[in-house]
């Protein structure tokens, strides 16, 4: 008798190497981060975001499916967040080296990543360290992400992948593609956030 497949589980442990070298590249949880850190580290994820979430939004084949990733943008957050801490959220570098949304089972890798990210924002929030506290429910929206209904869309995107990514051909498709999101986010923030934070701090 096979198992039950069971493509989340094969998403989550497909990427765990890759979620764990992401987290190198968020510097907002070391002891000594500074307001800097946190600016410069959502400018970058509204860097990647934002392109990205006009692919997934405009992708047919996902709201076919009963994804309407349109209505789960988190660039909205970040442009709000940056607002508050004065920056310019227009002037932001826009990623142009974006995993392929090509087919279904990859939009869906894809989406894997930014939405499961939102279950990490949560823990993040609780964990800021003392220079950030202050931000918590002014500037901390990307890392609220949907709030209270956190685990209910989490669960509704868990459903769809669970339905959608069917065959052994699609599964493995979309964990490509997650691996994917994730390699080109680090590769984006690698200079973005902790090299950058690290230069600064060793210059002062
Ligand atoms: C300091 C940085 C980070 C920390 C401490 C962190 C922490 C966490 C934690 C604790 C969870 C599990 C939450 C739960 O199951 O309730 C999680 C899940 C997740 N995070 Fe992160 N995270 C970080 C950065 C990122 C980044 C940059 C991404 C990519 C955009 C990301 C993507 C994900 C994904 C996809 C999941 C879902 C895993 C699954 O259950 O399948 N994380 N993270």
């Amino acid at each position: 008798m096979t198992a039950a497949r069971d493509p989340l589980r094969r998403l989550k442990d497909d990427t765990a190497d890759l979620h764990r070298e992401a987290e190198l590249h968020v510097r907002i949880l070391d002891a000594d981060a500074t307001l800097t850190d946190y600016r410069r580290y959502l400018a970058a994820m509204l860097g990647y975001h934002a392109p990205l979430e006009d692919r997934l939004g405009a992708h047919a084949g996902l709201l076919a499916v009963g994804f309407a990733a349109a209505e789960r943008r988190k660039s909205p957050m970040l442009v709000a967040d940056l607002g508050v801490l004065g920056e310019d959220p227009s002037t932001v570098p826009r990623c142009a080296a974006l995993p392929s949304t090509a087919s279904l089972a990859s939009a869906l890798g894809v989406a894997y990543v930014l939405e499961g990210s939102t279950l990490g924002g949560r823990y993040i929030l609780a964990k800021l360290p003392p220079a950030l506290t202050v931000l918590r429910g002014r500037a901390t929206a990307f890392l609220a992400g949907y709030g209270p209904d956190t685990g209910a869309r989490w669960r509704a995107f868990a459903a769809v992948v669970t339905r959608v990514v069917s065959t052994t051909e699609a599964e493995a498709e979309a964990v490509l593609a997650a691996r994917a999101t994730f390699t080109r986010l680090i590769d984006w923030l690698a200079p973005r956030t902790r090299a950058a934070g690290q230069a600064l701090r060793e210059a002062s």
